[in-house]
């Protein structure tokens, strides 16, 4: 493992290595113990979109780690100004030891792989969302206490958290079932790649337009946001397609008694979940943000320390 670009690119083994990391770094903070593995090493974040978990848990990661940490808005380096990913990449080579980026384009986080010589961790793209998803394999194997056999239901938007679900749930053996509008589905490439990695582990894939069909027997409910960072202008007609695609207290009544909620946050009340769902004790929507700092400690530690 180099770098983390998608999941996809993980193997199976690799995944239950960073949560097995994960688990271990979580313990260890809790108890006190320092883990200084990461002293002198510096993770520059460069930032073309909004954050407030991602930022954090990677810096306060970081710094819990023994390194430091480099926010770099698109706003205030050259790359907002036209510099290239090719110069970019080459030049903060040079200095630092990791990357993280959150950005648009998927292209462009794999090009800073290519052409720089140091790891690239992806905070999110429009494609994927790989840290989430590691934050949320290690909460549902908290919960849950097992990954394999596991069905996860996704409710609402085919996005950047579908995708990564997809792939993430395939690599360790859970099965998923995602229902999105058929203008808002998954992207197919992904969802054949995903379908291909499930025939390996067993795992089941289902895509429909139902949600009640897909929340049946489903252990883990999750949803995100109908409108996603860069779609603004789309809101008013995404709110209207996205009619029926509600994780209220109704449709969550419809998966497994003990069914855990998760989102990825931030959350919008009243649209893709209702309050008395986010708010109720089986959603443990603060327990997967909080994990997205020691699965993400895990990465770094992985990719980094070598
Ligand atoms: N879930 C997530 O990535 O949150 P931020 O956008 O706040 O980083
Ligand atoms: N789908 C959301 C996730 C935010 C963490 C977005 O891309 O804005």
């Amino acid at each position: 493992m180099e770098h983390l670009l998608t999941l996809h690119d993980l193997s199976s083994e690799e995944i239950f290595q960073i949560l097995r990391l994960a688990k271990k770094l979580k313990r260890e903070l809790k108890e006190g113990v320092l883990h200084p593995t990461l002293q002198g090493k510096t993770l520059g974040m460069i930032f073309t979109k909004a954050s407030t978990r991602t930022r954090v848990s990677f810096e306060v990661g970081m710094s819990q780690l023994g390194g430091q940490a480099l926010f770099l808005s698109s706003n205030d380096i050259q790359l907002g100004r036209g510099e290239s990913i090719y110069d970019t990449a080459k030049v903060l080579s040079r200095y630092l030891d990791g990357i993280m980026i959150r950005t648009y384009k998927q292209s462009d986080v794999e090009e800073l792989a290519k052409y720089g010589s140091i790891p690239i961790i992806n905070g999110l793209t429009d494609l994927v969302h790989p840290c989430q998803i590691l934050a949320d394999l290690q909460t549902i194997e908290e919960k849950k206490g097992k990954l394999e056999g596991i069905k996860l239901a996704y409710i609402g938007d085919g996005n950047n958290i579908a995708h990564s679900l997809l792939y993430g749930c395939a690599k360790v053996g859970m099965d998923v079932a995602i229902a999105s509008p058929k203008a808002y589905s998954c992207n197919e490439e992904i969802v054949e790649n995903a379908k291909a990695d499930a025939r390996k582990t067993g795992a089941k894939v289902h895509m429909t337009e139902d949600s009640t069909e897909a929340i049946a027997n489903a252990d883990v409910v999750y949803t995100d946001t109908w409108c996603s960072m860069g779609q603004d202008a789309e809101k008013e007609e995404r709110v209207k397609a996205f009619q029926g695609y509600q994780v209220n207290k109704e449709l969550f009544a419809k998966a497994k008694d003990d069914a855990i909620f998760l989102h990825c946050l931030p959350a919008y009340r009243g649209f893709e979940v209702t309050s008395d769902v986010i708010d109720e004790p089986n959603s443990v929507v603060f327990d997967e943000a909080e994990n997205r700092l020691h699965a993400q400690k895990a990465v770094m530690q992985i990719l980094m320390s070598k």
